[in-house]
């Protein structure tokens, strides 16, 4: 069983966080080096990211896959600029993400996974602000589910079922508010809900999708679990403030919301920024068993 918590902040926006000093806790691989990569920089319209765990999940032939996940990120737009283009959590055998591309390809595709038989095997579940007709998209802010293709195989206008109201409420990706997010696979489903900061995980999905993740991944025999972002001429800082990841829903560590960083406004000065550093260079690993 693999299962693991914990508290990070990706920073966006010129800074650079270098976590190659911190051997133990240096938790992700980040593309091209071992610091966390810039998602979004006024001097370039476009960028992409992708990070991932360092251990990967192994599979096994008697022991079918699943998982469960809960993170929490914000998508701070920059100020005079339109927010964009999201985020994604990824699922894949390889964690080499320097082929894809920046804007709608969220740092997680490129053209060429559009063919018929793409070379790559990933599982995306998008937060997207950008609407991308070609690839499904039904609305600007929407939540997708991606198997080897940016066109979502399932797809949802950003809400969430409000078990008080008894109703779905929108949710704006947009508004920098930390926004809260589950993707449960089991069996051959996988489910995923998003909801604000104080709200419960909604007792309905946002997204119930019926994939076979063994069918997609057949020829691997671990995986990365992992998120990847990006901006094009509309640009956002995308953090991740919290994750907590288990290949045994039972087990899933919850995470301690009141715990998370605060999310820094975009139009917030830099002298907040050696609290955010603070914190990202203490995360701890609260759980690793493999
Ligand atoms: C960024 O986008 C703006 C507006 O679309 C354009 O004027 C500028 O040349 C672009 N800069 C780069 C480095 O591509
Ligand atoms: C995506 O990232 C790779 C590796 O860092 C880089 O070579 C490539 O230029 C990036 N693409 C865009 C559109 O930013
Ligand atoms: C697209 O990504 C695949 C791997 O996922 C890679 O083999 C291919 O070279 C990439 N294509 C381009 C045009 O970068
Ligand atoms: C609420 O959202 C879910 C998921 O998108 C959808 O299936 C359901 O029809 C919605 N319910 C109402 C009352 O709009
Ligand atoms: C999922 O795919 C695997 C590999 O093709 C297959 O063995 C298994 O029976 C499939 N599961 C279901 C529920 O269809
Ligand atoms: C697995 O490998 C076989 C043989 O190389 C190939 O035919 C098949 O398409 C692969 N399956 C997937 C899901 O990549």
């Amino acid at each position: 069983m693999a299962r693991w918590l914990l508290n990070i902040l990706i920073i966006s926006s010129r800074h650079l966080i270098s976590l190659s000093s911190q051997q133990e806790t240096s938790l992700c691989f980040c593309k091209g080096s071992s610091e966390w990569i810039i998602t979004a920089d006024k001097h370039f319209n476009e960028s992409n990211w992708s990070c991932f765990y360092k251990k990967p999940v192994e599979l096994s032939s008697s022991k079918p896959l699943s998982f469960s996940t809960h993170f929490v990120c914000a998508l701070v737009p920059k100020k005079g600029h339109e927010g964009g283009h999201g985020i994604a959590f990824l699922v894949s055998p390889s964690r080499d993400f320097s082929h894809a591309e920046a804007t709608s390809y969220l740092g997680a595709f490129n053209a060429s996974a559009l063919e018929s038989s793409p070379s790559s095997h990933v599982l995306a579940v998008e937060l997207d602000t950008i609407w991308n007709p070609e690839f499904n998209d039904v609305i600007n802010n929407h939540v997708g589910i991606d198997v080897n293709s940016p066109v979502s195989v399932g797809v949802a206008s950003a809400s969430y079922y409000s078990d008080m109201k008894g109703k779905n409420e929108s949710i704006n990706l947009l508004s920098g508010k930390p926004i809260q997010v589950w993707v449960d696979y089991e069996g051959t489903v996988i489910n995923v809900a998003i909801a604000p900061l104080k709200v419960q995980k909604p007792s309905r999905s946002l997204l119930s999708q019926h994939i076979n993740l063994t069918e997609v991944f057949r020829n691997s025999s671990r995986l990365f679990v992992g998120f990847s972002a990006a901006t094009g001429a509309a640009v956002s800082d995308q953090y991740i403030v919290g994750w907590s990841f288990s290949t045994d829903r039972g087990s899933l560590q919850r995470l301690d919301i009141s715990r998370l960083v605060e999310v820094p406004h975009s139009s917030a000065p830099h002298k907040k920024l050696p609290i955010i550093l603070l914190v990202c260079l203490s995360f701890v690993v609260l759980s690793l068993l493999a």
